[in-house]
């Protein structure tokens, strides 16, 4: 009978809960406003013969080179973040008897483990500080001769926290026998990148991606930065056609748009701080984010943010509940967007707090 590999039968499945997303989705920290609208128009445009051939990555993979200030040979557009996890797992991870160590600081994004373990890695997860703080000592004492992979959100996911410059750089020249990964996903609501960084560190990977602030999550497409001779090494695991020709020709136009990108991400900003306000008003928990996105918590158990999350799905929104995720029971991560979404949002989140004490009674940290 065929069988997969031991690793891939022990692989935990991860069903990112997809189905069934009718209302106001603040659930998977998506663009809720859409995209450019010159990347609609780029779309409708594509003829038949555009479909037919297969995808040029090269052109636009110097577009997005020179739009981000590092060298051709520095950058792989990729499938998505997700794809350029995938890569760096397949290139640097040995399995074998003596496993490979790959490091991550949980609670983080989910796709790490699964692409570390899918490729034989001993996964070693380091747990945040208090306060998901980045645990920066701990982090730099875990690596040993046999890691390969780190992997860093900044701005994480779920958290929406930051770790200093400094502490990455550190860990960056703590493993240079391993890829650092810094997963700059968020980028665009933080502001803060270590592209520049890369040229003093050739085992530093950054990457990016359009799922986001530029709202191009179903067109999959990011970007994988690093040292010009790692980037050819990487080049050669990644399939020449992993970017696909309707992502590849709206790239340009969703990059020459930055006035929607800038509105957008200004139009978070704001959101992001009138949540964190209603919430510290009203005695919630939450920490302090830098993406797009709020991580607070409704109560001490995973009912009580299961609760909370099907007390706004029938209120027509959807959030996203984080219990399983380390030290996040009770935790409920909601996306943020634009004015108008943040207006019913927080009406809803109002009435849910002063009719039902559905916060407050779960967390008894109100007055
Ligand atoms: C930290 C982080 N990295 C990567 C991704 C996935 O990005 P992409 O859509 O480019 O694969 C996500 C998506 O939520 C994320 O939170």
């Amino acid at each position: 009978m065929l069988s997969p590999r031991e690793i891939i039968r022990n692989l935990p499945s991860y069903h990112p809960p997809l189905a069934g997303r009718d209302g106001l989705r603040l659930d998977f920290n998506e663009n809720v406003d859409g995209c450019s609208p010159s990347v609609l128009a780029c779309l409708q445009s594509l003829t038949t013969e555009d479909l037919a051939r297969y995808p040029e990555r090269e052109p636009v993979e110097a577009d997005v080179a020179k739009f981000l200030g590092v060298l051709n040979s520095e950058l792989l557009l990729t499938n998505g973040v997700d794809e350029a996890i995938h890569l760096l797992c397949q290139a640097y991870i040995d399995h074998g008897p003596s496993q490979d160590e790959a490091i991550i600081v949980v609670p983080t994004y989910s796709m790490y483990r699964i692409y570390m373990l899918a490729a034989g890695a001993k996964l070693v997860t380091v747990p945040a500080g208090p306060d998901f703080q980045f645990p920066a000592d701990a982090v730099l004492a875990s690596i040993t001769q046999r890691t390969r992979l780190i992997a860093i959100a900044n701005p994480n996911n779920p958290t929406g926290m930051v770790a200093p410059r400094q502490t990455l750089l550190a860990i960056a020249q703590a493993a240079p026998h391993a890829a650092v990964l810094v997963d700059e996903a968020y980028f665009e609501f933080n502001g803060e990148t270590l592209l520049p960084e890369r040229e003093n560190c050739p085992n530093l990977f950054i990457a990016r991606t359009f799922s986001k602030a530029y709202g191009l999550a179903g067109l999959r497409i990011g970007a994988l930065i690093g040292d010009a001779g790692q980037m050819r090494v990487l080049r050669r695991v990644s399939s020449p056609y992993n970017v696909n020709a309707a992502a590849l020709a709206c790239l340009p136009p969703a990059l020459a748009d930055q006035a929607y990108v800038e509105q957008y991400v200004t139009e978070v900003r704001e959101s992001r701080m009138r949540l964190e306000t209603l919430l510290h008003a009203n005695g919630i928990q939450c920490w302090p984010s830098h993406a797009n996105f709020v991580l607070m918590r409704v109560g001490p158990t995973a009912a009580d943010s299961i609760a909370f999350v099907e007390h706004m799905r029938q209120h027509g929104i959807l959030v996203r509940d984080r219990s399983a995720d380390h030290a996040c029971e009770g935790c409920v991560r909601i996306t943020l967007g634009t004015r108008q979404n943040t207006d019913r949002l927080l009406t809803v989140l109002q009435q849910a707090i002063d009719t039902r004490s559905l916060i407050a009674s779960a967390t008894g940290t109100r007055p």
